[in-house]
């Protein structure tokens, strides 16, 4: 059966490309000359109707869905499909003032103000249902209209108001406790109450962790964390029964960011496409990769599946301090990076730039400056480039044999106060073990445990301080029924809720890696330390160390050779069943990972796509049963080459490439290979 996904990617025939769109703000005689832009650009899909609300249900009982049927009739007669918003995110003024218990509240009891946008308990009733019967009216006058291609449902939940500790939060908290525990005994057990005098004797003594003279119970933090991300899953399913009851056929999507607030693989399973933000910092050295990471996640949130890329600058945003123009080429080379790490949509904000509000200086497909602008051509350019891929892409798959650990419990856990160091954090760790296999053209997946690993080769787990005992289970019987898992340092060493099991550190993996730790021996900021491999190569380390030992049949790869640590064990290997066991119990820095990263690769048979590449380019594979494309993306400066393992063509240029090929600074190449036939 075709899924509602699918059907909209074979109403749309390429990939998915258009902008925010905000007709609203607009006077009417506007509206054909931006259609007729979008057609100019090669748009076939915009974002319409997400903050309408206030623009369509006046009052309580007054609605005025007129510019909105007009808008959407325009789009529908140029063939633009619209991935319409429920318009829920920003409730208008009459409604805050008329439900002011609707408003969301801070951990130190200050209640935010209507004026800016979401301002809403995520939690309430009272905004829920009235979210859902926004959703109602606009499902019922649309469903079946010829515009409809998805819907966007609310915007960025949790973006601003990620977690509210008022009292409605604070009772649906316990009602999502007691689902949980049951009862008080489980949960004091649960939260080590007995420490700090902290025991509960009735369920109405529980709140949220509201500010405390000090450190707030850290189990309670990571309860409320998990209840806060699942408190904005049931604010979205109020809107989302609705619409698929009314529309079934339509997809449900909704723009997800990765951000410590929000479980992305909770949502995943939840939505039709997995939809995401994507804002990279041009000032940062580092943001081609932090996109790339960040696509890897939403992508294996719905295991794989082709997911939309909903919205991206398409130069500046205007929310950081100093807001930096993107360079020529790096708006379409970032677009081009989504669609290689699995999008089947590159979709931006916002089509044309606002003339007032708080975001008047964002750029826009279309900027104040007109359409006979760089940023213009760029975008039209852009869309001729991804109409050339044609629909055959928008069936393939990315692939990986690599996956790196990553679950949102164990950065909410990790993250919080009162730990070893707090200079040990998740995205950075992740980032790490990330970056020698982009830098080496080796795709990985970035997954939760609890999934199928038996299609990985190799497994890294980089600083998963929490696992439950699922999750550890799973890795280590990943690794004893032939898999290679390399775990490093502070990884499971908490259950799921944040208790230390008697025994060395990590409980999780002792038995496994054959190495135990005794006690950890932080680095400060600024200090080092040097690790000896036994073929002759020292690196240094970073951030941590620890005082192991080993089983006599563990091999020692290599040892800290200064500190108190001197000695003792830094990175090892093990033979498990019929795979491999390693661990590194430091943060080696880049050539230290990189060679780590190389070992355990090549004891996995894991091989890269390309045969050689320069620096800066990255390659991904999407791949299905007619086609086999290699994606080669420069995001150096400078002109690179990668030789490729099969001959192909260029589907952006027509092209026919083999061997050793150059890449423009800043550019891509999308290669259709050529079936089985070695150069
Ligand atoms: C978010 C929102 C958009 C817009 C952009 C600006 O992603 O979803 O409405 O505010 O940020 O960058």
């Amino acid at each position: 059966m075709t899924s509602s996904a699918e059907r909209l990617w074979q109403r749309l025939g390429s990939i998915a490309y258009g902008a925010d769109y905000n007709p609203e703000q607009w006077p009417r005689e506007r509206w054909d000359t931006d259609i007729r832009l979008m057609r100019q650009a090669g748009v076939n899909l915009v974002s319409v109707n997400i903050f309408g609300w206030a623009s369509i249900q006046l009052a309580p009982d007054e609605w005025d869905f007129g510019w909105l049927d007009d808008i959407l009739g325009r789009l529908a007669a140029a063939d633009v499909g619209a991935c319409l918003g429920t318009g829920t995110a920003s409730p208008p003024p009459w409604f805050s003032r008329r439900h002011p218990e609707t408003l969301p509240m801070t951990a130190d009891g200050i209640r935010l103000s209507p004026g800016g946008r979401q301002h809403y308990c995520p939690s309430s009733p009272v905004y829920r249902s009235a979210a859902a019967e926004v959703a109602r009216r606009t499902a019922e006058r649309y469903a079946g209209h010829p515009a409809l291609a998805a819907w966007h449902v609310n915007n960025e939940y949790g973006g601003h108001v990620p977690q509210c500790f008022c009292d409605t939060s604070a009772a649906d908290f316990r009602r999502w406790l007691h689902q949980r525990y049951a009862d008080l005994d489980t949960l004091n057990d649960a939260w080590s109450t007995t420490f700090w005098s902290q025991r509960y004797t009735d369920w109405e003594e529980v709140l949220p962790p509201r500010l405390a003279p000090t450190f707030a119970n850290p189990s309670q933090q990571l309860d409320f964390a998990r209840f806060s991300s699942d408190a904005l899953i049931a604010c979205y399913r109020a809107e989302a029964e609705v619409l698929r009851r009314i529309t079934p056929e339509v997809p449900l999507t909704t723009n997800n960011y990765t951000k410590w607030t929000l479980d992305s693989f909770a949502w995943g399973p939840e939505l039709d496409i997995v939809a995401f933000d994507s804002y990279t910092d041009p000032r940062s050295p580092r943001t081609t990769m932090e996109a790339a990471i960040a696509f890897d996640i939403q992508r294996c949130a719905r295991n794989g599946e082709p997911w939309l890329l909903l919205e991206q600058a398409p130069s500046a945003v205007n929310w950081r301090d100093v807001n930096l123009p993107k360079s020529p080429g790096r708006y379409e080379l970032g677009s081009m990076q989504a669609v290689a790490h699995g999008a089947n949509g590159a979709m931006s904000f916002q089509f044309r730039q606002s003339a007032g509000g708080a975001e008047k200086f964002h750029s826009a497909f279309v900027p104040h400056a007109g359409a006979d602008t760089r940023q213009f051509r760029d975008v039209t350019r852009l869309g001729r480039a991804l109409s050339r891929l044609g629909s055959g892409v928008l069936a393939t798959r990315h692939t990986a044999e690599v996956a790196l650990c990553f679950t949102w419990p164990s950065w909410w856990a990790l993250e919080l106060p009162a730990r070893p160091s707090s200079l040990v954090r998740a995205r950075t760790e992740l980032a790490r073990w990330y970056e020698p296999f982009w830098y080496s053209a080796v795709p990985v997946d970035v997954i939760p445990p609890a999934r199928d690993l038996s299609r990985y080769k190799l497994i890294v787990v980089p600083s998963t301080y929490l696992l439950s005992e699922a999750e550890s289970a799973a890795l280590c019987d990943y690794a004893t029924g032939g898999g290679v898992l390399l775990v490093a340092f502070f990884s499971g060493i908490v259950d799921a809720h944040d208790r230390v099991p008697q025994g060395p550190y990590p409980a999780s993996f002792t038995d496994l890696t054959g190495v135990r730790t005794e006690e950890f021996c932080p680095l400060a900021e600024g200090t080092t330390a040097q690790v000896h491999f036994s073929d002759g190569v020292t690196v240094t380390a970073t951030l941590w160390s620890e005082f192991t030992s080993a089983e006599p049949d563990v091999q020692i790869l290599a040892r800290f050779a200064d500190g108190s640590t001197d000695g003792r064990p830094a990175v090892t290997r093990r033979e498990v069943g019929r795979g491999q066991a390693w661990y590194v119990a430091t943060a080696l820095d880049e050539a230290g990972t990189a060679m780590i990263a190389r070992q355990a690769r090549d004891a996995a048979g894991v091989l890269p796509l390309v045969r050689e590449q320069t620096r800066g380019i990255e390659a991904a594979r999407r791949h299905s049963g007619d086609h086999d494309l290699l994606f080669l993306l420069n995001h150096a400066a400078a002109p690179g080459h990668a030789t490729l393992p099969r001959p192909g063509r260029d589907l952006l240029t027509g092209r026919r490439v083999s061997g050793r090929t150059p890449l423009e600074p800043y550019s891509a190449l999308v290669i259709d290979l050529e079936h089985h036939q070695p150069e």
